[in-house]
């Protein structure tokens, strides 16, 4: 693959990084799109799989036809066959019409399947069938379908461990692995961390109107030293607090070390990193969400002082003082050093505190939970709209209506 086009791709789908592995995998990509084998993207969480499969089908010949990306593991295992291969009229409580399923609408186009390593092995069994075959039978059907559907798939499990400890068969694998895809860690990338960086920090100045952060010698050294057990979606996350909570906007190795656990025996996250994935997961997300939120709260209440203050103006003919809000990036730096619960609870103290109205013991999870019944609401019940407005994935909005069981 010439050089012009990855630089072309990489462009179009705003990838930034310029490294070998990184460069392999598009070309990997590229020469497998117009072919219609089953593609396998594997590697770590937070990596950038979810904008390979769209490059193979844009540059396939099924382009003009159906993509779906679904994600397999957001979907309750009791639904997930009728989600996938349709289902008849009558074939359960629920199923007032006959639905095609994804391997009934993406006919002739293409299917992500997200996180496959989740999918119940009742639902690996049709997958393999349908890929070996091209037929299935949707739900409560006694017909067989034919389908003609390209299969990309991802996911960040150890497929191999799976496979050996029977959650995923192995038949299925080898099918779906026709051409692996392996995404390299962040960690691996070398220079490709500072350039995702700067994009980061632009798109954050962009997105809060402030300047954009810098990084100091120091800082770059030790950016590129990091391990980033989060890879991309990480360095974003960072990037994004510290260009929200630093009042420097040239970023010293001192200060960047306030975000980033340096050592992952002694420090807070390192712990939260030996708990399992998904724990880690929704605590970091949540944490993220509530500074975000933090963040249009004050920028919202700065607005409304200001309208107040013109219209009080304009009433009484003088010009009044005001106690000025600080602005977000004079807040003060998270201390790593803080347990992750109160670091987020103390972000919320500093700037948020309403004594009289918010129960004292309100802890990390009501807060979590209030946000998600409110998100809720305000889109009437549709949990993929709640899920994106409150920046987390469907599956972790799914977990977390189990956890505080609203989900009946
Ligand atoms: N090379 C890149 N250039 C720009 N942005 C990137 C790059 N790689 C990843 N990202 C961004 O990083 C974030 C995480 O990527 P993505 O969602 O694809 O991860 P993933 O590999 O699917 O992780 P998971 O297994 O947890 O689902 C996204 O916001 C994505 O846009
Ligand atoms: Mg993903």
């Amino acid at each position: 693959m010439k050089t012009s086009e990855l630089q072309t791709i990489k462009q179009r789908y705003n990838i930034v990084g310029n490294c070998d592995a990184l460069n392999h995998v598009l070309d990997v990509a590229l020469q497998v799109a117009p072919t219609d084998l089953s593609v396998l993207i594997v590697g770590e969480s937070g990596v950038g799989k979810e904008i390979i499969p769209r490059v193979i089908h844009d540059n396939s010949p099924r382009r003009r036809e159906k993509y779906f990306a679904i994600n397999c593991g957001s979907i309750p295992e009791g639904t997930i066959d009728s989600e996938l291969f349709g289902h008849v009229k009558g074939s359960f409580t629920g199923a007032i019409n006959d639905s095609p399923g994804y391997f009934g609408v993406a006919n002739k186009g293409t299917l992500f399947l997200d996180e496959v390593g989740e999918l119940p092995l009742a639902t690996q069994a049709r997958l393999l069938r349908v890929l070996e075959t091209g037929e299935y039978i949707p739900v409560g059907a006694t017909e067989v379908r034919k389908t003609d559907v390209r299969i990309v798939a991802a996911t960040n499990l150890n497929i191999r461990k799976a496979i050996s400890e029977g959650r995923f068969r192995e038949d299925l694998y080898y099918r779906l692995n026709s051409i692996p895809i392996q995404m390299p860690p962040l960690r691996e990338r070398g220079e490709d961390i500072i350039l995702l960086f700067r994009l980061f920090a632009m798109q954050m100045a962009e997105k809060y109107k402030m300047d954009r952060i810098v990084l100091d010698e120091g800082a770059r050294q030790l950016l590129m030293k990091y391990k980033w057990p989060g890879n991309v979606r990480q360095l974003k996350n960072i990037t994004e607090q510290i260009s929200i909570l630093s009042p420097e906007r040239k970023i010293t190795a001192s200060v960047l070390s306030k975000f980033i656990p340096q050592d992952q025996e002694t420090t807070q996250l390192a712990v939260i990193n030996h708990r399992n994935d998904a724990s880690h997961d929704q605590e970091t997300e949540t944490l993220y969400m509530m500074i975000r939120q933090l963040h249009g709260s004050m920028n919202e209440m700065r607005r409304e002082m200001e309208l107040l203050k013109k219209q009080i103006e304009e009433q009484h003919g003088r010009t009044i003082n005001t106690v000025q809000l600080p602005s977000s990036n004079q807040l003060a730096p998270i201390q790593p050093v803080a347990p992750i619960q109160s670091v987020a609870e103390d972000a919320f103290a500093e700037e948020y505190v309403e004594p009289e109205k918010e129960p004292e013991n309100l802890n990390l999870n009501d807060i979590s939970k209030q946000m998600l019944e409110k998100a809720l609401e305000r889109n009437h019940g549709n949990r993929r709209k709640a899920a994106q407005e409150l920046g987390i994935s469907d599956r972790t909005l799914y977990r977390r209506l189990k956890q505080y069981g609203l989900d009946q």
